[in-house]
């Protein structure tokens, strides 16, 4: 893979993920779950922001971005869609820091590609944390402490 191969990857995979994140905050937040709705849904406004400023990296190096999105499964089930991100920041993280080597020539979106990977561990640990409140104080309880 280029290295214009892989932002374009990535835009793609930001848009559709945001996307993902943005409905299930709407579907969270329609059935009551507001504290939860309202972390999802800054998900989905940083990933929106992090493919918006890949596409303007992608100019600045003379390419043309594209109009593009992954697919990604709507999930209605609570603790589904955290167990989903989970698998996807498992798999983004290490991902992400492996294409790094492709930027061996370009500091500035190896600085961008960086800023990202900080972040998605720090969702990584949110998600984490998150998976063991489920089990450690009941899924019930976990649903309750939501609702915000
Ligand atoms: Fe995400």
């Amino acid at each position: 893979m280029t290295k214009v191969e892989f932002l374009k990857e990535l835009a793609k995979g930001w848009f559709g993920n945001s996307q993902q994140h943005s409905i299930h905050a709407e579907m969270l937040a329609d059935r009551g779950f507001k504290a939860l709705a309202e972390k999802i849904a800054a998900e989905a406004e940083e990933e929106w922001n992090e493919a918006k400023e890949v596409n303007k990296r992608l100019i600045e190096l003379g390419e043309t971005p594209e109009v593009a999105i992954s697919d990604y499964p709507v999930i209605k089930d609570v603790k589904e869609m955290l167990e989903y991100d989970c698998k996807e920041s498992a798999t983004a993280l290490p991902a992400m820091s492996q294409a790094l080597a492709l930027f061996a020539d370009d500091y500035v979106s190896a600085n961008m590609i960086q800023k990202f990977i900080v972040d998605e561990q720090e969702h990584y640990n949110w998600v984490r944390a998150h998976l063991n409140l489920i089990k450690e104080i009941g899924y019930e309880n976990y649903l309750i402490e939501q609702i915000g």
